[in-house]
């Protein structure tokens, strides 16, 4: 345990830490006590969809007063909720509640007369509110409270995790210091809702829906917005069965293949973000690659955007994910870890090469969780066996059927803590037979590998393909050696953990921070070989085995 002197030597931390239990609502300690009723992830979808609908991003002068900005809006109608926040200035997002209101206020916005530049008239709901006479309103200004919308800096981060009470508390900090926050969500399905004003003047009755890491419940602060550009409910056919012989249908453009039509489709869109779409910048269209992507910076919000299209199977491994996710609180805070220990040790990139990916390492957090004693998270086919009727989903032939409805699945028994779990994940991936098996969570047990890459993780609705066919040996040969070494510390520190005057950095924290990873490669040199110290950390490990009632099956 650590000792409660550590946590008062940082100044600030109880306060910090009392209100952030306030906000966690309780749900963050491990185990799965937490039975509320859960959303369906299509509820959420659907609630945060509609709710970006009725919200307009205003552009700020940088000195507002709060109370008549509130009050000049809510000439247009009352207004549910709004935040403030900085990003190359100050933006607000407002959201009323009633959509009627966003037209209102648009009906009395103008288009700005630019001097000798020329506008592109378009009517969004990214507006700059400007001030008549800004010299008035001086002496009326309020300070404004800012939405932070970045993660915490190394250093911070090092303060909080030394400050921490167990390697449990460290989990969880890490998890509320990186989770996505309520508006930077609501800033995510607000900028996706904009571009679809713009994809709209193409394709009117057309979506565009987040998916990937914003919506996964996996999303740590500043990471990428993959978008979906959703065309189905235009290609569905909803009307009346008509009677008679006749049949009618549209005249279309026909092109070879799906292939072709995505990357048409994503042409025009990408034009169109990089010609009249506002706060959209540095727009590229990358069509060739295996699944043809736009990308841009959305400048108001700050996000790095991939739009993609004919992408459904990734909008349900997100749903997949987020049921995942939402099963037990232990599961969240255990990615979040890993993925934050892989991008400390640059075995994660935001450049693609030859590197594992974040939704890989996820993938391998649930397989580990599948594979412990009782189980922590159920298999996909036991998820199949749920589903009822409204679950069926069939995607391209492949069967993408799972229950939908979480409170129909039975909490685990198993009351492992986090600490030992983020251990035995390190070590049941530093001896796992990665030259024979391939991790399939479908099944939740090892398989014969198919084919000969390094390492294979099966696709979990495709599932001929391999999510990290990228990954090169020496890459993977990284992650063991690094998931050895952090076994190996956390393990010694099990046994001697420095004391709390010491300062030295313990726990999660040493396993993370760039200066620790130096530490490692220091102590190498003035320990014994990483072999060497590995062997023993096996026997003792072996030794050990005999005690240890928390058998890792399958290993
Ligand atoms: P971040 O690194 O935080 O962006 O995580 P992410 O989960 O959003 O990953 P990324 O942006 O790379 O991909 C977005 C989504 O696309 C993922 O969540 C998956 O649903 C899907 N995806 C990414 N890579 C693969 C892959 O190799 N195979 C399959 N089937 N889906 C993938
Ligand atoms: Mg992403």
């Amino acid at each position: 345990q650590r000792p409660l002197r550590r946590l008062l030597s940082c100044p600030g931390t109880v306060a910090a830490g009392l209100r952030r239990e306030e906000q966690s609502s309780g749900s963050a300690e491990t185990g799965s006590e937490d039975r509320t009723p859960k959303k369906r992830f299509s509820e959420v979808q659907n609630e945060r969809r509609e709710q970006a609908q009725r919200t307009v991003l205003i552009h700020c002068p940088d000195k507002i007063n709060e109370k008549k900005f509130l009050k000049f809006l809510s000439q247009h109608g009352p207004i549910n909720s709004h935040f403030f926040y900085e990003s190359f200035g100050l933006y607000a997002a407002v959201e009323f509640c009633q959509k009627e209101s966003v037209t209102s206020l648009q009906n009395i916005t103008r288009t700005p007369s630019l001097g000798p530049e020329a506008a592109i008239p378009f009517k969004s709901r990214y507006l700059n509110l400007k001030l008549r006479n800004s010299l008035n309103q001086t002496s009326e200004l309020s300070s404004i409270q800012c939405s932070n919308q970045s993660s915490p800096s190394s250093k911070k981060l090092y303060q909080l995790l030394c400050c921490a009470e167990s390697v449990d508390d460290q989990l969880n900090t890490l998890l509320r210091e990186f989770q996505l926050t309520e508006e930077n969500t609501r800033l995510r399905y607000l900028t996706c809702s904009l571009i679809e004003d713009v994809a709209a003047a193409y394709f009117p009755d057309c979506a565009v829906r987040p998916f990937g890491s914003s919506v996964n419940s996996f999303g740590k602060l500043g990471c990428d917005l993959d978008m979906f550009l959703d065309l189905d409910e235009i290609g569905k056919f909803t009307a009346q069965k008509t009677s008679g012989n006749f049949l009618m249908e549209f005249q279309v453009k026909n092109v070879p293949s799906e292939r072709v039509a995505t990357q048409k489709i994503l042409s025009v869109i990408g034009e169109c973000l990089d010609q009249f779409g506002p706060g959209c910048v540095g727009v590229q269209r990358i069509l060739n690659a295996r699944c043809p992507l736009v990308r841009f910076s959305h400048q108001a919000s700050g996000f790095q955007c991939d739009l993609t299209t004919n992408n459904r199977i990734a909008l349900k491994s997100s749903e997949l994910l987020y049921m995942y996710g939402a099963l037990d609180s232990r599961v969240r805070a255990l990615v979040f870890s890993v993925r934050c220990w892989a991008r400390a040790h640059s075995l994660t990139s935001s450049i693609p090469g030859a590197w594992i990916t974040n939704f890989s390492l996820t993938m391998m957090v649930i397989f580990f969780l599948q594979r412990r004693s009782p189980p922590i998270l159920p298999t996909l086919d036991y998820l199949k066996t749920l589903a009822d009727a409204e679950d069926k989903c069939i995607i391209e032939g492949h069967n993408c059927t799972f229950v939908g409805d979480l409170n129909r699945i039975k909490p685990s028994r198993n009351t492992e803590t986090l600490e030992l779990l983020l251990k035995e994940f390190f070590e049941y991936f530093g001896n796992f037979a990665f030259n024979k098996n391939s991790i399939n969570i479908r099944q939740g047990r090892e398989q014969n590998k198919p084919e000969s890459s390094p390492l294979h993780i099966q696709n979990p609705f495709e599932t001929s393909l391999n999510v990290s066919k990228n990954v090169s040996q020496s890459q993977l040969q990284k992650f063991v050696d690094l998931a050895r070494e952090s076994a190996w510390i956390l393990h010694q520190e099990g046994k001697d953990r420095p004391s709390p005057s010491s300062n030295q950095p313990w726990g999660l924290a040493a396993l993370l921070l760039p200066s620790v990873a130096n530490n490692m490669s220091l102590s190498k040199k003035k320990k014994k070989p990483a072999s060497e110290r590995i062997k023993n950390l096996l026997d003792s490990i072996k030794s050990s085995g005999a005690e240890n009632s928390t058998a890792t099956n399958g290993r």
